[in-house]
């Protein structure tokens, strides 16, 4: 039912060499040590689980990626590939795919954090979460600067975060 749910239960196995249990407080969720493509295929998933649940976001998504969510997620892992492992698999131009939705708000980027952050926190061990969370952080800042940006603009607050913070659950 509650896709970020159901998504926990699959990490919750006896899981590879590139996973470890990470925090001691209790849980007992095994995490990524490394990010290699399986790793990425998750958290893909994973977070298009949960965003599709947002009362917001979901609704956009599944409008606009109506009978095209086999192509979308497919694309959307070569692009984290492309970020994270720098293998060059994604080859399209995000700015003007998010530029045509002209339903975007501003504060939909923050919306779009608040979902991606915890999802990388169940997944990944706390440095390597850190370290995808700046980095999305710093891709959603431009793409807030190409939707909403005039010049000076700065984008807003939510749209980075400390290093330590910690979200919670998935959204
Ligand atoms: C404001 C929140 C966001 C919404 C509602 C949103 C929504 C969408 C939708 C509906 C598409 C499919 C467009 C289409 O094929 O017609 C898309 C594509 C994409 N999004 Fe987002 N997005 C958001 C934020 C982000 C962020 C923060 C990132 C990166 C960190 C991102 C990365 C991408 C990429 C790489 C594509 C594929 C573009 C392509 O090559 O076709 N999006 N997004």
């Amino acid at each position: 039912m509650n896709a970020c749910r159901s998504s926990r239960k699959d990490l919750a196995g006896p899981g590879g060499v590139r996973r470890t249990n990470a925090t001691g407080k209790g849980d007992r969720l095994l995490r990524y040590e490394v990010v290699d493509v399986e790793a990425i295929h998750v958290l893909v998933q994973t977070f298009y689980g949960c965003i599709r649940n947002h009362p917001r976001l979901g609704e956009i998504f599944e409008r606009r990626l109506a009978g095209r969510w086999e192509e979308h997620l497919p694309k959307m892992e070569s692009f984290w590939q492309s970020v994270l492992l720098k293998n060059g698999a994604y080859k399209g131009k995000p700015v003007p795919a998010h530029l045509k939705q002209k339903e975007l708000m501003s504060a939909d980027y923050g919306e779009w954090l608040s979902v991606f952050r915890p999802v990388v926190r169940e997944l990944f061990v706390s440095d390597l979460a850190d370290e995808i969370i700046a980095i999305a952080e710093r891709i959603a800042q431009s793409l807030w600067l190409a939707t909403f940006g005039q010049a000076g603009s700065v984008p807003p607050p939510e749209l980075s975060s400390k290093a330590s913070e910690w979200s919670g659950s998935c959204w």
